[in-house]
């Protein structure tokens, strides 16, 4: 995919150096945008929502990806299921966005109606000839991993999310996810590049001075340092605070909660370290 970029876009790339921030156009510019619409969020696998968005059977929720617009929802058999929000007639939006229960997806437009399942039961008028089960509503490949709902708008998802789905299920299994509630919720639109807000959430250079709750649970050096900047009275804690860290990884792998770093970060579709 990045080999079919144009020129205009292949050359910053081209320019990024090691250890800086990407070149400006990268996050700036509105073909730059489109291009990463294409390459990531309509190629990869991306978390759209949790089990426990849909809690009962035929409630629903819209999620929007760039120009395209999902259903997540919960069958009648408690299962999910994700479905392009688009009706097979004209291409009407089936379902408006934010929360809904809905017991058949009727499109408001010419009144096609759907089972939960996305098939087509009626479409009045349409004639003999008509063949209703061509025109299901069309699937979008997905997963729920540990009660985290990912999906991946491409025709040939990629399968390295097989390995996410091996390290996280048993990661996140503990949680029971699957029957959380949700207590609350807020969307956060960030006045920025998707970028700034992936960077900003994979460096914790900021955290010491931004997040004081957090630093209830970790110390600084959690964060990452420089081992060399380290004088010799900061390097004894350190080291012992390591070496505390290493036995309680130990102790929780071997009563089965699965804690060990895992990485899969380059030459690969699906990113993760946990
Ligand atoms: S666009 Fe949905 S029924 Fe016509
Ligand atoms: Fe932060």
């Amino acid at each position: 995919m990045l080999n079919r970029l144009p020129s205009s876009i292949s050359s910053l790339l081209d320019a990024r150096a090691d250890g800086h921030g990407l070149p400006a156009g990268l996050y700036t510019r509105d073909d730059v945008f489109a291009a990463d619409l294409d390459v990531f969020f309509r190629s990869h696998w991306i978390q759209i929502g949790v089990e426990c968005d849909v809690p009962e059977p035929g409630d629903a929720t819209v999620i929007d990806i760039g120009s395209t617009s999902l259903i997540l929802r919960r069958d009648d058999d408690g299962q999910i299921r994700v479905l392009h929000n688009v009706c097979r007639h004209r291409g009407a939006r089936l379902l408006d966005p934010g929360p809904s229960i809905v017991s058949k997806l009727v499109c408001p437009y010419h009144q096609w109606t759907y089972e939960l399942t996305g098939e087509l039961i009626d479409a009045p008028h349409m004639g003999q000839d008509f063949r209703k089960e061509c025109r299901s509503i069309k699937p979008v490949a997905f997963k729920s991993i540990g009660g985290l709902v990912f999906a991946c708008l491409s025709d040939d998802p990629p399968a390295d999310v097989d390995r996410l789905e091996a390290v996280m299920s048993e990661r996140l299994a503990p949680y029971g996810l699957k029957d959380a509630k949700i207590a609350f919720e807020k969307d956060v639109i960030e006045d920025g590049n998707w970028k700034l807000t992936i960077e900003n959430n994979r460096e914790c250079y900021h955290c010491s001075a931004n997040h004081p709750e957090l630093c209830v649970s970790f110390i600084d050096l959690d964060f990452g340092f420089d081992p060399q900047s380290l004088t010799p009275e900061d390097r004894a804690p350190a080291e012992q605070h390591f070496a505390l860290y290493e036995a309680r990884t130990k102790t929780w792998e071997a009563d089965g909660f699965p804690s060990a770093t895992v990485e899969q970060i380059s030459n690969c579709a699906t990113n993760f370290r946990t």
